[in-house]
């Protein structure tokens, strides 16, 4: 293992690490500088399982015997050992959860690709809050949707707080950014989808009705936490599906959303193995 102790920022690399916590910064600085950051061991752990590659490890001495393991094919990977105050200087908070690895971006699939054997797509259209885009992640890997799709101004996935909400799924559930709705609508039906919006509207269909004659291919298309689903979304639906509200409540969160619609449209693994033997 390569182990640099540092004592100040100087050394190259650690700019992959500042400013943690400043949203915006990393927005742009981690899609540009082609990296995510992996937090937790765990997580760093699920990253190298799907075969991503690190750049480098920063953590404080007491986590190294944890991590050797995980590097043995990694030799020459730095990994930067400091004291917790000077790694708070650099990254703007305490790394209470261990190490942090700044991890290659891997290339995402194009969207023909992921289209061509999945049978249940979710779409994200602008969702702002990197939270609900890793709760999505989550329950799409557990109830069996096939790929997420997110708008180009969509939050990014692999953003350190959608990794860690979505327990590390983001990176097993494959996923890809979208072009605008024009090209997107192409790409979806010269797959075979179905476009289903999720909206609260009143000559939507309910989402019971929809899934009692659910499509073969669906992509179900969620709006953003303040104004829901654009215009232009809407338009390029096929179908709206909305989900019966009872006592007042006029929506839900659209991470609480998107988890009772994959259950109720989820395909019949066993039935499908079948289909394609
Ligand atoms: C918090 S909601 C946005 C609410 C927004 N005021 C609206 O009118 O759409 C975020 C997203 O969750 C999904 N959603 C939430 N509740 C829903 C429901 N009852 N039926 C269908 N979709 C719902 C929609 O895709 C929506 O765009």
């Amino acid at each position: 293992m390569h182990v640099i102790r540092i004592t100040d920022l100087e050394a190259d690399g650690l700019s992959d690490y500042a400013r943690l916590t400043d949203v915006a910064l990393r927005r742009v600085t981690e899609p540009e500088g082609g990296l995510y950051i992996a937090e937790s061991t765990k997580v760093i752990t699920r990253a190298l399982a799907a075969g991503h590659v690190p750049r480098s490890v920063l953590l404080q001495e007491k986590w190294l015997a944890d991590v050797e393991p995980l590097l043995a094919d990694f030799p020459d990977v730095p990994v930067f050992v400091g004291e917790a105050k000077l790694l708070e200087q650099l990254t703007g908070y305490h790394l209470h959860r261990g190490a942090l690895a700044a991890m290659h971006r891997p290339e995402n699939p194009s969207v023909a690709e992921l289209l061509k054997d999945a049978r249940r797509v979710v779409i994200l259209e602008d969702i702002v809050d990197h939270t609900n885009v890793g709760a999505i992640f989550r329950s799409s890997a557990g109830l069996g949707v096939d790929a997420v799709l997110v708008t180009p101004r969509c939050a990014d996935p692999l953003y350190r707080r959608s990794v860690r909400v979505s327990m590390g799924t983001v990176l097993q559930v494959p996923w890809a950014r979208l072009p605008e709705w024009d090209e997107a609508t192409a790409l979806l039906h010269d797959a075979g989808f179905e476009i289903a919006a999720l909206a609260l509207a009143d000559d939507a269909v309910s989402l019971p009705d929809y899934a009692a004659d659910a499509p073969e291919r669906i992509a179900l298309v969620f709006g953003s936490e303040g104004d829901g689903l654009s215009r232009t979304a809407l338009a390029a639906a096929d179908t709206v599906v909305t989900i019966p509200m009872l006592h007042g409540v006029d929506s839900l969160n659209v991470a609480s959303a998107s988890a009772v619609v994959a259950y109720a449209l989820r395909v019949d693994r066993e039935h499908r193995s079948a289909d394609l033997d």
